[in-house]
């Protein structure tokens, strides 16, 4: 499958006006292409940091830096790619099965992340070789 297929950037409706910004999410679908089941934020971390580093076979993500900046670089096994976060406007849509990397957070980085799953620890794969032997074996069977 094409990386492009795999990953979306979503513009998010902003409602600014003199008194400051909105950014409305809502829920079923309308905004987000999946039911939202989980919500974490991730600040704290530096530049020096990378985060991530998983693939999840169930959960679908969608990440937002809601204050600051980070990167995220996204991997099927075949393509990578690089998307900067950089406005709380905007949203980076993850299918399941997509490696992910989160680095280069900017001292005043929140990270937020919606999620379509619980979280199962038991889905995640950690280990990149592992990944990519499933990724390019899924590929061989299509
Ligand atoms: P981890 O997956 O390493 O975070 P990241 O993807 O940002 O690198 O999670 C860090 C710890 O938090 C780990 O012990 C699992 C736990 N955790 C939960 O309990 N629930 C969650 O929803 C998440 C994302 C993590």
């Amino acid at each position: 499958m094409k990386l492009s297929e795999q990953i979306k950037i979503l513009d998010f409706v902003e409602r600014g006006d003199e008194r400051g910004n909105l950014v409305v999410i809502e829920g079923e679908y309308q905004d987000i292409p999946f039911d939202i089941k989980r919500v974490f934020y991730i600040y704290g971390s530096d530049a020096t940091i990378v985060r991530g580093q998983h693939a999840n076979r169930r959960t679908k993500f969608v990440l937002i830096n809601v204050a600051g900046q980070s990167k995220v670089k996204v991997d099927n096994g075949f393509e990578t790619q690089i998307i900067s976060l950089d406005k709380p406007r905007m949203g980076l849509y993850l299918d399941t099965m997509v490696w992910k990397d989160m680095y280069d957070f900017s001292p005043d980085s929140i990270l937020l992340v919606l999620c379509s799953e619980h979280y199962d620890g038991t889905e995640y794969i950690r280990d990149y070789d592992a990944y990519i032997k499933e990724v390019r074996k899924e590929h061989t069977n299509e």
